[in-house]
């Protein structure tokens, strides 16, 4: 038996409990055992995550443990930690939980304790960050830096980007950093005119090096520090760049000792803890970023030693594979009820997207059963009054996971009573729904004739029994959100051991880049003739706008 069909067979295992429980509303689960929110309640690394709210009893929960078990979970994250190399269309280690590593500590890869690679770069990053922060850094002409420009892409960007905004009020210097993604040069242009080059310093983050958007990006920055007053030779005072290329941003024309290194066992969507990070140590502080690995770590050891029953990622996993499998969820919704968690969908979407989202197994065989959901998102209580709608009465039924810090940033009370009060609200609407009968009692209690009522019900009546996790945080200190972020990780990989795909290739970006090569050839005019007659019927609308 392949293992794909194996995988097919483990998941079969849950069917019975599908059939048991596709038609038992989780309101009559609440009504029969008072301790279910107790009984589905965990707690670890500053998190409390109630999973009370979803379609399982007891007998689905340790079915859908025994699945985990079943897929060679422990196995394989001990491969994944000790630097198997379990990305094997790359033939890479992945050990992004590495750079999280305390000091003293070894992981071997090729014979090298990569260990203590990291710690040689982030000894590298607080010195650079201090001498930036002290003022000892300084631009061309002799002042000190006040912005920095941060530009990367995908795994390059979205890390930095969330988790500088998430931990606002950790912000330690007056440098303001920007972050710059998107080759649409809207972006870039807004951004730069507003800056002196004088005083701005340019990150440029690309583990390959050759990701067109970064590189265009970055051409623009040199341009317009030259168009400033700089000379060519200042360029190494203003740009420095992570990559794992080093000799591609030589060529470019970073400086070799602006280079900040990164290693091809680091996946570009696990990235933010090497030296990707460096703009949040800018922005935060060295300290804080370094808060940000202890909660990563913290979480890598809750994932590596907690029983399956109480290990948050596990449990996240495995009930995010049984609606996915079982209940034929198609997608699957983030909603941090927190401004400053607003990015965090947009990061969980490509760790997620890119990781989980394949059709081919890692024996090599096509897979015909459901993988990585769609994931989306927005901050709570916005989403309110826009795409839960759908939710509470749509005729799909979308997971959710409802994040909130207990304690906020600020002190305005009130404000923090009302954000909670709709968070928990909307977990138990969903849940609890309302029936045509109760919603026909209210509108006749409320003066409505009984055929108003019996026609209105049927639009508001709400059919309730709609999953979701809470996982609440102490508060979203940098330990915090990296305990976070490491928790949905492990979540993504534990979800990819199940459904035995490679959780750390992305081949399907590929050929959108390849296609898009010669695309931009014959807008610049040449003759390309491979394009099929809508794609062509495009560039030449397109350039007879633009030449
Ligand atoms: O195109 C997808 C991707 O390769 C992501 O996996 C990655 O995070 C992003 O592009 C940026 O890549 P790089 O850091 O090599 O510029």
């Amino acid at each position: 038996m392949n293992q794909s069909a194996m995988n097919q067979d483990i998941l079969d295992s849950l069917k019975p409990h599908f059939e048991r429980l596709q038609n038992v509303h989780m309101k009559d689960l609440f009504a029969k055992d008072k301790a279910r929110a107790k009984t589905y309640t965990r707690k670890a690394c500053g998190f409390t995550l109630d999973f009370s709210k979803n379609n399982i009893d007891e007998s689905a929960f340790n079915a859908l443990l025994e699945l985990a078990n079943d897929s060679g979970l422990a196995e394989k994250t001990k491969s994944m930690f000790t630097g198997g190399i379990i990305n094997t269309t790359e033939q890479r280690a992945v050990l992004h939980t590495a750079l999280r590593q305390p000091k003293h500590k070894s992981v071997l890869v090729d014979g090298v304790n990569v260990v203590d690679e990291v710690h040689e770069t982030l000894f590298k990053i607080k010195s650079f960050v201090d001498e930036v922060h002290s003022g000892q850094r300084k631009g061309y002409t002799g002042k000190v830096f006040t912005d920095v420009v941060a530009i990367g892409i995908g795994g390059s960007f979205l890390g930095p980007k969330i988790i500088t905004e998430a931990l606002k009020p950790y912000k330690v210097s007056s440098l303001n950093v920007h972050f710059v993604a998107n080759v649409d040069a809207h972006h870039i242009t807004d951004v730069l005119k507003k800056l002196n080059a004088e005083t701005t310093l340019v990150v440029m983050s690309s583990k390959s090096f050759t990701t067109q958007e970064t590189l265009k990006n970055t051409e623009t920055a040199r341009d317009w520090l030259l168009a400033q007053g700089a000379e060519f030779s200042d360029i190494s005072k203003h740009f420095m760049c992570v990559s794992s290329n080093i000799s591609k941003a030589t060529e470019f024309g970073i400086d070799p000792d602006n280079i900040f290194p990164m290693w091809d066992w680091v996946g570009g969507r696990y990235s933010l803890w090497s030296a990707i990070g460096l703009p949040i140590a800018l922005a935060l502080g060295y300290d804080n970023f370094a808060e940000i690995l202890a909660g990563g770590h913290e979480m890598d050891v809750h994932f590596q030693t907690a029983p399956l029953q109480d290990n948050l990622p596990v449990i996240m996993g495995v009930l995010g594979v049984w609606y996915r499998n079982m209940f034929g969820s198609q997608a699957h919704v983030l909603l941090p009820y927190s401004h400053y968690l607003r990015g965090f969908p947009a990061y969980v979407q490509q760790l997620d997207m890119e990781s989980n989202g394949k059709s081919t197994d890692m024996d090599n065989n096509p897979i015909d059963y459901a993988t990585g959901p769609i994931i989306w998102g927005g901050e709570g209580t916005n989403g309110q009054h826009a795409f839960h709608q759908l939710m509470h009465q749509g005729n799909t039924v979308i997971p959710a996971d409802f994040i909130m810090p207990i304690v906020p940033n600020h002190s305005e009370v009130e404000h923090h009573q009302m954000l909670a009060a709709n968070c928990f609200a909307q977990t138990q609407a969903l849940m609890q729904g309302e029936t045509i009968n109760e919603v026909n009692q209210k509108l006749i209690a409320k003066g409505f004739s009984v055929e108003e009522a019996a026609t209105l019900a049927v639009h508001k009546r709400m059919p309730g029994n709609r999953p979701s996790n809470t996982l609440l945080m102490e508060s979203l200190t940098p330990k915090q959100i990296g305990a976070l972020v490491a928790l949905y990780e492990h979540k993504v990989f534990v979800q990819g051991v199940i459904w035995n795909v490679n959780s750390f290739d992305q081949w399907g970006v590929e050929l959108g880049k390849v296609l898009g090569d010669t695309v931009l050839s014959a807008i610049k005019g040449e003759t390309v003739d491979s394009l099929d007659s809508s794609t062509q019927q495009l560039v030449d609308l397109f350039k007879s706008h633009v030449n």
